[in-house]
């Protein structure tokens, strides 16, 4: 049967992943890879999440093993308000204010549901969560691409694309601003407190929603902790999203939205359709899990061990690359993620068949755009590989930037 009369607009529309096809390509053994956006599953706390595991299914089953509600679990969700309050310093949320999902990325396949239509514009970053992009994509809707700088997202250029859709007539279509606001995948950055305020500012000027997407806050490992752009704006205006997945473990599929209660009543319809209600067991495992632990103190040798392998990363990033002009990389405070620009000129994604050859492996930048790419651009992760596989990558990678400067004719300049 030839089936390709058969799929929908929005099915002919998603693209294959190239991120998959790039890693599938690249399972050699030998090869360093800068490219997995993924925890290190020797962080993950098996021990105690089997013993809980096991008490959660003999003791719990009635819930743990039943169908539950689209909301989530009371038990989480009373847990998750508390840890709002002595994690985030967010007061007054009750259990209306909240919905548990099957990962974040559910999260943002309900936030393109409810929010937008093909005529609808949002504002995303440049670059983007390759996810957040393929959620949004299945609307169809008008991009505004606002460039990211290292304290995140230009808010002067943001602030002009509304003023022009004001002008045009057409600002009742823009929805919302999406941003990653703490360690940005795939850039690393993190957006500045000024800049917070002046989002909402401007949120409140043209009246839009702020989609504040936050699976990294918890992974700090230096500077200063800065206020959810939630808890600046008390959550009137802003829907935020958190995860387990990368300060628990990401197998759970739980992710938490918080928002005003009004929104979190159209975002359970929305995911009724999809699918019911999340996993039932993982949401009561992940209850008592947080119930019986410290999270955040569970975490600190995982932050710790993030810490050193960054600095080791930057190091060598310095001592192999930080010679050659118009080369420049993302230092950031925490999360998984750095963002390397070379010159003019690369492209990340010729130079990955040559990194391959060296045996090193990254994300081309071009992956993350939902509009013109820039191709002279890549995300590398540091968690993953040891710390002589760090200096050794970067020596590989550097390698290979000069065998295709030569073979490009590209002359580059040394500082
Ligand atoms: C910025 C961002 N948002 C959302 C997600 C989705 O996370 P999950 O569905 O595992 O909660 C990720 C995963 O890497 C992410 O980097």
């Amino acid at each position: 049967m030839k089936f390709e009369n058969k799929y929908s607009e929005t099915v002919k529309r998603i693209k294959s992943n190239l991120i998959r096809e790039l890693l599938k390509t690249a399972g050699d053994k030998d090869i360093i890879s800068f490219g997995g956006g993924i925890p290190d599953p020797e962080t993950f706390p098996i021990k105690k999440m089997s013993e809980i595991a096991n008490e959660v299914i003999m003791n719990e089953y009635r819930v743990s093993l039943q169908y539950g509600s689209t909301e989530g679990d009371p038990e989480l969700i009373k847990q998750y308000i508390r840890l709002m309050e002595e994690y985030e310093g967010i007061h007054g949320l009750t259990e209306e204010n909240l919905m548990v999902t099957t990962g974040s990325q559910q999260a943002l396949f309900i936030v393109g549901t409810v929010f937008l239509d093909e005529d609808s514009y949002c504002a995303v970053s440049k670059p983007i969560y390759l996810g957040a992009g393929s959620a949004f994509n299945q609307r169809n809707p008008k991009y505004i691409s606002i460039p990211l700088e290292k304290d995140g997202m230009n808010i002067d250029y943001l602030e002009n694309e509304l003023k022009k859709l004001d002008e045009n007539g057409e600002i009742d279509k823009f929805k919302f601003v999406y941003t990653v606001s703490n360690f940005h995948n795939p850039a690393g950055t993190t957006l500045s407190l000024e800049k917070r305020k002046r989002l909402i500012e401007l949120a409140e000027k043209y009246d839009f929603i702020i989609i504040e997407d936050d699976p990294y806050g918890a992974l700090r490992f230096e500077g200063e902790k800065q206020p959810s752009i939630f808890k600046l704006n008390n959550g009137e205006r802003v829907v935020l999203l958190n995860t387990f997945s990368k300060v628990l473990s990401p197998g759970l599929r739980i992710g938490v939205i918080v928002a005003n209660k009004e929104l979190i009543r159209k975002m359970v319809l929305a995911k009724q359709g999809m699918d019911l209600c999340s996993s039932t067991l993982t949401q009561r495992i992940a209850a008592r899990f947080i119930e019986k632990y410290d999270l955040f103190e569970e975490i600190k040798p995982t932050i710790e061990l993030y810490r050193a392998k960054k600095d080791k990363f930057m190091e060598a990033l310095e001592k192999y690359l930080g010679d050659i002009e118009g080369v420049d990389w993302i230092r950031p405070e925490g999360g998984l993620f750095s963002w390397i620009t070379l010159p003019e000129g690369f492209d990340t994604m010729e130079l990955f068949e040559i990194a391959k050859r060296k045996k090193v492996i990254y994300i081309p930048g071009e992956t993350f755009y939902v509009d013109e790419p820039e191709r002279n651009t890549m995300r590398v992760s540091f968690c993953l590989p040891s710390f002589e596989e760090l200096d050794e990558g970067v020596k590989r990678l550097r390698e290979a930037i000069d065998e295709y400067a030569k073979e490009k004719g590209i002359e580059l300049k040394l500082k």
